[in-house]
């Protein structure tokens, strides 16, 4: 446990932005403020950490934003930070701002950037933001609930169009390598086929698979794919164009892309991201550093980095054969 007390703490968003961001930011400011802390949030993440730029914050510069999406630090992907000589800056910069600790609210480059930091001697800890969800150390990231709604929404809406018109639709959601955002949205959304990384799906098996719900009486077929997927939604859509005759009908697509990202969080990101935050700050008052605060249980946990950096998430593949058997 650390001796010194934390006077000064920096605060900054990294990676992908997640709804419900500018709610932990909120919380952090709020709770750190409360223990007689100053609170100095750094623009642009890493990029901005290496830049020295820093924004004091006080409970007015955090007020009416816990439902805005994005990030009021606004965020970015440092090339310079994964370099030692990135890293070194970064931390001079910290130093000549006199900060004790430092909270890095982001997914898995960012916590890998956190753990880095923490090894040049600074106590950080993290905070589990992604939609992608697959951060170790937190069994739902902020962000992911907010984005899967989105992705359910557009899927809801595919379903009534391709009824109307015995369509089928290929829909292609955010993830990056993780399945977890088309296999929740596909099956919460009746999905026919799901395709995700962590499983063999070919274009030839979606073919079938959505031939066989037509002949089983569906108006529509929707297959929902993560981008991540062996096998990408526009090959599988020109697969479609190519073999039309022989399938016998088209697949159109698609992209949810950065749509699923932005837009207001939710309430279970706006809760989730309070109380990570609020933790984040009891965490280092505690005198606990270099670790995670996520949602294990349902309770909030915090888990060192360097086993959150280590650890690799996996999905729960058993879920496409459920997802099957209720595609029936
Ligand atoms: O990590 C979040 C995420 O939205 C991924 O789902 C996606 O692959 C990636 O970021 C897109 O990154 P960018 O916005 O930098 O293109």
């Amino acid at each position: 446990m650390r001796k010194k007390r934390i006077k000064r703490i920096a605060v900054l968003t990294s990676g992908g932005d997640a709804p419900g961001m500018n709610a932990a930011i909120r919380a952090v400011t709020r709770t750190a403020i409360h223990e007689n802390m100053k609170v100095f949030g750094v623009c642009q993440g890493y990029a901005g950490l290496i830049a020295g730029d820093f924004l004091p914050l006080g409970p007015r510069d955090v007020g009416g934003i816990i439902h805005l999406g994005g990030t009021i630090l606004r965020s970015a992907r440092s090339r310079e930070f994964k370099t030692e000589a990135g890293r070194n800056k970064a931390l001079a910069a910290l130093q000549a701002k006199k900060i004790d600790a430092a909270i890095i609210i982001g997914g898995n480059g960012s916590q890998t950037g956190a753990y880095a930091l923490s090894q040049l001697g600074l106590p950080v800890v993290g905070i589990a933001s992604t939609i992608d969800n697959d951060l170790a150390g937190s069994e739902i990231t902020i962000g992911v609930d907010t984005a899967m709604n989105i992705a359910l929404e557009a899927i809801d809406r595919l379903k009534t169009t391709a009824a109307s018109h015995k369509r089928a639709f290929l829909v292609e959601v955010m993830g990056r390598d993780c399945g977890y955002l088309a296999l929740v949205a596909g099956i919460s959304g009746g999905a026919e086929v799901i395709a995700v990384p962590e499983a063999p799906c070919r274009p030839e098996d979606i073919a079938r698979e959505l031939k066989e719900a037509y002949e089983r009486g569906k108006s529509h077929g929707i297959c929902v794919i993560a981008e991540g997927a062996e096998f990408k939604a526009a090959d599988i859509a020109s697969y479609f164009r190519e073999h039309h005759e022989r399938i016998g009908f088209e697949l159109r697509l698609t992209a949810l892309g950065h749509v699923q990202r932005g837009g207001a969080p939710g309430v279970f990101d706006r809760f989730l991201a309070t109380r990570l935050g609020a933790a984040a700050v009891e965490a280092l008052v505690r005198g606990e550093e270099n670790v995670l605060t996520g949602l294990m249980k349902g309770a909030i946990v915090t888990t060192p980095l360097s086993e959150v950096v280590r650890a690799k998430k996996t999905l729960d593949t058993d879920l496409l054969r459920m997802a099957h058997i209720l595609s029936r």
